[in-house]
């Protein structure tokens, strides 16, 4: 059984094929980040045209010598994300499960991160709790198994990848900033800045980050001169910051659930501080830390296809189910 996965809701635009007994078997993807970076974020109308123009050398790319013919469902992400970008992947999904008769299944794009180390991990078993951070998105979910996910904290205002990214912009980096700050920190002293760990000891699961962001903010602009000893020093102290709550969350949430796996998802999960930090709970806290490859951290039709091939598709019929917002718990 064959599904091809279709992911548009964003800045990528990506093409996968799972099969039900080998994995992962056809792969494409395009990404707009260059396109992008010169305005400083995705521009939603210039995502939607590039999705558009893209997307059949993406299908073909990611087909390569597998026939079209082959495939046995189609499934795409109906949302969250860009209403535009989300109905180009939505018409183009409809276009080829009319063509080839076959069945057409909506994904959210959270579950798709949520389940995507499942794709790779066969020993991988539900329950388990999943730290998603992405650059819209900032929770703690315990996913009980296929379909039931409780969100167990979420931020209350920033996620995490846009303060990474606001953070970067504070410091004249490129844009998407995540990856830059954490290059640059790698070099910096994460104790120079004494900067906040917002909620850190609430009682709950919940998160803030616009505080942290704030006070990068006032610091930057004390600086006369933002050499770039000062910037690795930023940013490994903002770094360190954000990864001291993400830690501690995570700690609360397995003594919470007393889950004995922990997995993290999401463009953030690609960071190898916050990677190494995470996996250093494994001993002392008795779990397992899984992690998705690099490349199925960020936005990936991998991960939209393998969710696809868990689904039902009798309910499904032609008709628009792209929404900007979808709430895990209103699957
Ligand atoms: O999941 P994703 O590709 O797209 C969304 O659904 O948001 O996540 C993109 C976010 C961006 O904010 C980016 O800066 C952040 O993930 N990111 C990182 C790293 N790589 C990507 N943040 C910190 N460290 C990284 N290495
Ligand atoms: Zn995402």
């Amino acid at each position: 059984m064959k599904t091809l996965g279709i992911e548009t809701s964003c800045d990528e635009t990506a093409i996968a094929i799972y099969d039900c007994e080998e994995g992962i078997i056809g792969e494409s993807i395009h990404s707009q980040i260059e396109m992008h970076a010169e305005y400083g974020g995705v521009v939603p109308e210039l995502a939607s045209r590039d999705h558009c123009s893209k997307i059949v050398e993406v299908l073909n790319n990611a087909l390569d010598d597998i026939p079209l013919e082959s495939i046995d469902k189609i499934a795409y992400t109906s949302g969250p994300g860009l209403l535009g970008a989300l109905l180009i992947g939505e018409s183009f999904a409809q276009g080829l499960s009319t063509a080839l008769n076959i069945p057409l299944i909506p994904v959210n794009h959270l579950e798709g991160h949520l389940m995507s180390p499942m794709m790779e991990f066969s020993e991988l078993q539900m329950p388990f709790i999943c730290l998603l951070v992405s650059g819209g998105h900032s929770m703690i979910v315990d996913v009980k198994e296929k379909g039931e996910y409780e969100i167990l904290g979420q931020s209350q205002d920033d996620a995490v990848g846009e303060a990474f990214d606001k953070v970067a912009k504070m410091l004249d980096l490129p844009y998407p900033g995540g990856p830059y700050i954490e290059k640059l920190a790698v070099s910096g002293d994460p104790k120079a800045y004494d900067f906040p760990r917002p909620m850190i000891n609430s009682n709950n699961l919940d998160m803030s980050f616009s505080g942290l962001k704030t006070s990068v903010l006032y610091t930057v602009q004390k600086i006369d001169d933002l050499n770039d000893n000062i910037k690795s020093d930023i940013a490994a102290s903002f770094q360190s910051a954000v990864v001291d709550v993400l830690v501690e969350k995570i700690k609360k949430a397995v003594k919470l659930t007393n889950r004995s796996s922990v997995i993290i998802a999401g463009g953030v999960a690609a960071n190898n501080f916050l990677r190494k930090e995470i996996k250093n709970l494994e001993h002392k806290n008795g779990i397992s830390v899984y992690y998705p490859s690099m490349k199925y951290c960020t936005d990936n039709a991998a991960m939209i296809a393998f969710v696809g091939s868990k689904m039902s598709h009798e309910k499904y019929d032609i008709k628009s189910n792209a929404r900007a917002r979808w709430p895990l718990n209103e699957l």
